[in-house]
């Protein structure tokens, strides 16, 4: 248990930022120590929210000389509990960089400050008639320093890349508070260790990350978005790869999932309606996107009709207009919310290849209500980058606690189908708190080695984020 910081040190920390800035009253700290699904609660005294990058690089000086150890916040969307400070560490708060500084339409970057909330960035690329396509259910909170310290991907990932792909430059405030501004627009750098990656990924524990420049995409002329009801999830990677072979544009989105978690939506939902008249067992939502104007609707009805007709395909619905896109993709978003009413939730967010996710289905819901009867498993994500949300839901009217109490049992049998299949135990939301363990057990051994020499050379008094990913 780690004391909290002595008065004199907290009025150190104060100075840095100003009173208003340093937050101790516990109402106002009460929603920066919970995740949202409540599964963890942590404790701190302060929590500081320095104004630019000069403020933090003081603040992180003072707690490198003090080692007093900090957990960098940004939206507190997280989903592995790596923005919680479990041991009383100061929170940092990123959430006053919220500039966006520039948006250069020709070299197609944005600048932003790390405290951008994703969707003001993609509103503010919208707005200069660009697209900036990371796009996550948590967009409304989440922040581009969380989403890159995280390496989010989301629904965009299969055509546009996750957030590793999507950054161009950084700067990043190291943990004796040296600033490495890294700023740049260049697609090609080819001068060195390339040391922009090493943050991405590493949720706050080698340095904190301030300012980045991320790309730009022309905006699509034309975008169709289908609902589609399939018979299995291999008809959905059939389709898929027709899909990407055959029509005329790029495949912007490929979202699978079971019909089970559309009832969950549709249950506890806000304005959400199946857009389908009957039921199915799976479900696609899929977008297309293309850069010429004309033709993009005949195309894909055209290739509907066919995967219809093979039987990929049980039936299909175009969405008439921008309206109806935006109500599928809606649905798609609230996901995770809609599981929280049906009682405990065990996740598991894996990728595994391609071509292995029907049988990674097959293999894990078996698997897990053999070991839970009666558990509800209601598979869903981003299939293209074969990276499913394998969620189990709780049996209906089981104790909720004590279905929680068994979620390593049921990550170690589906972990073990995912390491069978060349997968990965987690392929987006990262390793934080939650699976830290798992990492420990499952990584390669050496790279496990060079991760801790890399925590050691970047964070030599362990101040920063201690406890997570490693
Ligand atoms: P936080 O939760 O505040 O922090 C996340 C981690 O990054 C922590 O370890 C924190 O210490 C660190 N951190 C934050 N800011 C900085 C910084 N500036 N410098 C250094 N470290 C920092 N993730 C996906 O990948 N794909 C999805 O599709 C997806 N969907 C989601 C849907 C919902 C409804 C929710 C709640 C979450 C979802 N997530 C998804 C989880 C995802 O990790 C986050 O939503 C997002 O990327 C985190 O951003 P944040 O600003 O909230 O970061
Ligand atoms: C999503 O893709 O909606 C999230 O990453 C899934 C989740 O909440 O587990
Ligand atoms: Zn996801």
């Amino acid at each position: 248990m780690r004391l909290a910081p002595a008065p004199e040190l907290m009025a150190r920390f104060k100075a840095i930022v100003g009173d208003k800035y340093a937050i101790t009253d516990p109402d106002v700290l009460a929603p920066h120590l919970i995740e949202g699904r409540g599964l963890y609660h942590g404790h701190t005294a302060m929590m500081l929210k320095p104004a630019n990058t000069a403020e933090v690089a003081a603040i992180l000086k003072l707690a490198n000389e003090t080692r007093t150890a900090i957990v960098p916040q940004g939206g507190n969307t997280g989903l592995v509990g790596g923005q919680i400070p479990f041991d009383g560490e100061i929170i940092l708060s990123l959430s006053r960089l919220d500039k966006i500084r520039e948006i250069d339409s020709e070299s197609n970057t944005m600048t932003l400050e790390a405290g951008v909330v994703l969707q003001k960035a993609q509103e503010a690329a919208h707005a200069a008639g660009r697209l900036f396509p990371l796009s996550l259910g948590s967009e409304g909170s989440c922040t581009i320093g969380g989403n890159l310290s995280s390496n989010a991907g989301g629904t965009g990932a299969l055509a546009y890349g996750i957030a590793r792909e999507l950054m161009v430059g950084v700067e990043v405030v190291l943990a004796d508070g040296r600033v490495m501004n890294l700023l740049r627009k260049l697609k090609k750098d080819n001068t060195g260790y390339d040391l922009r990656h090493i943050f991405v990924g590493a949720e706050g524990t080698l340095g904190i990350i301030t300012t980045a420049v991320v790309k730009l995409f022309p905006q699509p002329r034309a975008i169709e978005t289908a609902f589609i009801g399939l018979p299995s999830p291999d008809a959905a990677v059939k389709l898929l790869n027709l899909a990407q072979s055959r029509i005329g544009g790029t495949v912007t989105g490929f979202e699978l999932m079971i019909r089970g978690i559309l009832e969950f939506a549709l249950k506890h939902g806000h304005n959400v309606r199946d857009p389908l008249a009957g039921p199915h067992p799976w479900y696609v939502l899929m977008e297309v996107s293309s850069q010429q104007a004309e033709g993009l609707r005949d195309n894909v009805e055209e290739f509907l009709a066919e995967a219809i007709e093979q039987g990929i395909v049980g039936d299909a619905t175009l969405a008439a207009n921008m309206d109806q896109a935006k109500a599928f993709w809606h649905m798609r978003h609230t996901l995770t919310e809609v599981q929280k009413p049906e009682g405990g939730s065990i996740k598991h967010d894996i990728s595994v290849p391609v071509a292995a996710v029907p049988q990674f289905i097959a293999e894990a819901s078996e698997a897990v209500v053999k070991l839970i009867p009666g558990s509800r498993p209601v598979p869903f994500g981003h299939v293209g980058d074969g990276n499913m949300h394998f969620n189990v839901s709780q049996p209906v009217g089981a104790d909720k606690a004590e279905f929680l109490a068994r979620w390593k049992d049921v990550n170690a049998v589906v972990d073990k189908i995912v390491l069978k299949l060349n997968g990965s135990f987690s392929a987006e939301h990262g390793i934080g708190k939650l699976k830290r363990d798992t990492l420990a057990k499952v990584k390669d051994p050496v790279a496990l080695a060079l991760m801790r020499d890399l925590k050691k050379s970047f964070d030599p008094n362990g101040i920063l984020n201690p406890g997570k990913v490693l």
